[in-house]
Formats: C-alpha cells, sequence, structure tokens
C-alpha cells in the first residue's frame, strides 16, 4: 500500500500533532510503502520569511527521525525537491471548478482567523491533489480537518481522467487519524495558534512547567476526582500503556491524591518519550550533512516515481514536451 502524508512546516511540532498525525505515520512505516513530504510551499501561505521557513522545514525532519522515522523504511523529503507537483497542480487546475475551491471550510477558517486570503491559500488544495495524486497514493493518513481536501482531490481525479478518457490518476482513500483530540495545558484542543501546546522538544525544564501548569478544577485532595473531565488524565492516557492507565483511574476515584501527583505522573510518561528522542535529535542536529543527504535521497527517489505518472498526465492531455526536458 502506497501511503502519503504532508506535514506542514510552519512552527514548532507539539504533543498533539505527535499523539494526532506522526505516531501513526511513524507506524506505518512498518508494513507500507510511506511517502512523508515536508510541505514547504504550502507554508508559504502563512510562512514569508526565508530564514524561519528553512529552520522549520529542517524541525519537521529532526523531529521526526528523532521520534522514529526510518529513512531505510520510510521516505522523509522535501516538497519543493519534486518540481513537478507545481506543473500538476496547474493541470489540475483547468479540469476543477471554482466552485469547488469555494466550498473548501479551510480556506474560511484560515481567513476568518486573519491569514492573507492569497491566490495561493484559495488553490491549497489543488496542489495538496498534486502531491498525493503525483504518487498515485492508495491511502493519506489525515485529520479530520483534511478530510474535505482529500475528496476533492478524488474528485479532481475524477475529472482528470474523465475529461482527457484514461485511467490516468488514482483516486486515493483518507486513512482517519484515530478520533483523539488532544487536549492543551487549558483544556482546549491542543494548538500552536492558541498557546496552549506541550512541545516536543523544549528543554526538560520548560516541558516539565508545561505539564505542571495544566489547568484542573479545584477538588479537595482527599476528594475523588473525575479522571474523565480532566485534561491530565486525558494525555496520561495517550501516553501511558493500559496497566497505568488503569491504574491511575483507579487512584483518581479512590481520592486522597493531588493533581500534583497525577502531573508527576504524567511528566514521568512524557519524558518517557520525549528524553531518548531529545537525545537523538541532538545528535541528528550536530550532523547536518547526514540529514541533508536523507532528504536529498528520499526526494530524488520520490521525484523518479512523479516523473513517470507526470509523463503519463502530459500524454493524456496532450503536453508535448522536447526530448529531455524533463529528464
Ligand atoms: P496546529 O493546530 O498546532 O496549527 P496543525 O493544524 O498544523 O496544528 O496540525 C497538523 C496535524 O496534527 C493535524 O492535521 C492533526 O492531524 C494533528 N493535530 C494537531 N493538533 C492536534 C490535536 N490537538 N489533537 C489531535 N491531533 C492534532
Ligand atoms: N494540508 C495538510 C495540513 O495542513 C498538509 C498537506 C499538504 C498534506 N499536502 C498534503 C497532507 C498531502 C496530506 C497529503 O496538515
Amino acid at each position: 500500500m502506497r501511503v502519503l502524508s504532508g506535514i506542514q512546516p510552519s512552527g514548532q511540532l507539539h504533543l498533539g500533532n505527535y499523539l494526532g498525525a506522526m505516531s501513526q505515520h511513524i507506524e506505518l512505516q512498518e508494513a507500507n510503502d510511506c511517502f512523508f513530504f515536508i510541505a514547504n510551499l504550502h507554508s508559504l501561505t502563512t510562512v514569508q520569511d526565508a530564514a524561519l521557513l528553512e529552520k522549520y522545514t529542517r524541525d519537521v525532519a529532526l523531529d521526526y527521525l528523532a521520534l522514529g522515522l526510518d529513512p531505510e523504511k520510510a521516505k522523509i523529503f522535501r516538497q519543493t525537491d519534486v518540481p513537478e507537483v507545481t506543473e500538476l497542480a496547474w493541470i489540475l487546475s483547468t479540469v476543477t471548478g471554482k466552485g469547488l475551491l469555494e466550498r473548501a471550510t479551510s480556506y474560511k477558517d484560515k481567513v476568518a482567523r486573519n491569514i492573507p486570503a492569497s491566490m495561493g491559500l484559495f488553490s491549497y488544495p489543488l496542489l495538496m491533489a498534486a502531491d498525493i495524486l503525483i504518487y498515485r497514493s492508495d491511502l493519506v493518513p489525515v485529520g479530520k480537518d483534511q478530510v474535505q481536501h482529500i475528496e476533492m482531490t478524488q474528485d479532481m481525479a475524477t475529472h482528470f481522467n474523465e475529461t482527457f478518457g484514461k485511467e490516468v490518476l488514482k483516486r486515493p482513500e483518507a486513512k482517519l487519524n484515530e478520533a483523539r483530540i488532544v487536549p492543551g495545558i487549558d483544556g482546549q484542543k491542543m494548538s500552536k495558534s492558541y498557546g496552549n501546546a506541550i512541545d516536543l522538544f523544549d528543554t526538560p525544564k520548560a516541558t516539565k512547567k508545561r505539564v505542571m501548569s495544566i489547568k484542573t478544577d479545584s477538588t479537595p485532595v482527599e476528594d475523588p476526582k473525575d479522571p474523565d473531565s480532566c485534561s491530565v488524565f486525558a494525555l496520561y492516557k495517550l501516553l501511558a500503556t493500559p496497566d497505568e492507565t488503569a491504574a491511575l483511574r483507579e487512584k483518581y476515584v479512590a481520592g486522597g491524591m493531588g493533581y500534583g501527583d497525577a502531573k508527576k505522573a504524567l511528566l514521568e510518561v512524557t519524558e518517557r518519550l520525549l528524553a531518548p528522542a531529545r537525545e537523538r535529535r541532538t545528535k541528528l542536529e550536530a550532523d547536518p550533512d547526514y540529514l541533508e543527504d536523507v532528504l536529498t535521497a528520499a526526494g530524488k527517489s520520490a521525484r523518479d516515481v512523479a516523473r513517470e505518472v507526470m509523463e503519463d498526465v502530459r500524454s493524456a492531455c496532450g503536453l508535448i514536451a522536447g526530448k529531455g526536458t524533463h529528464a
């Protein structure tokens, strides 16, 4: 199964990103042909500072590798290392009704959050469809917010094939990340734009400070507490084993445990994930040539796939390129 997903390099990744998306990407590498790319062209709709975009792009790669993505098993590459995606995005735009893009809820949401309503932001789903279709991807693991984009991608593949009378593009399926919304330290959905995130790669001291400042109610220490309405417990459940979760649940229900102790338990399981990852990341950071080699090699092999598909696309629509031009 060919699995593909894109991650925007638009800021520090947090525990919500890991538990909601990255951990599943990393799991999928075991039994699939995985393509994960860093969507730097998409980020240009919000990050318009060269040094920052370069840094965020590197950071996404380092974060994934540190957390267990294995470049021997999965490809991790930059979107811009496959420039053909922008060509396919244009071609798709010619078989896509403007109305389809006008219905995109994520565009409306972003404009409502004061992101400039550029043409790039408006045509974001075209580039995303090209990202997916150019590798004939079977499965696209994404969060709920992205499902509409996958449906649009399916429509575009069908329109293209029908318009040119050939089955060139493959309709992908969305694979919904487990419906778990990871709460932030204020109990709302964890998001970098809400200032409530626990970042993946902070110093241990800063991580501790974030965990200890998770909002809880004012139930006295001796009283029983409701684990199911507590963000500390919700996060613990996502990081701990089922046995550990059951044990902490008992302590909540029994009373006699303060939230401070629950937070300490949470910090322990958080550090179990983050401490070794931090170490790996530090090592990776010290070897920028290795990182560059990984990204370049994966980009090249992804591009080989993309080039073949583009030959079929160009030939289906009569776009003739000079011999060797695309070699
Ligand atoms: P942010 O809200 O911080 O800007 P993004 O929208 O860039 O995060 O998230 C990228 C992906 O990470 C999402 O598609 C989603 O799958 C996952 N994700 C982000 N925040 C959460 C969360 N709080 N709970 C679960 N998944 C999340
Ligand atoms: N739009 C996705 C997000 O914001 C990122 C993305 C770009 C993507 N191209 C993609 C995801 C292709 C899956 C497939 O999270």
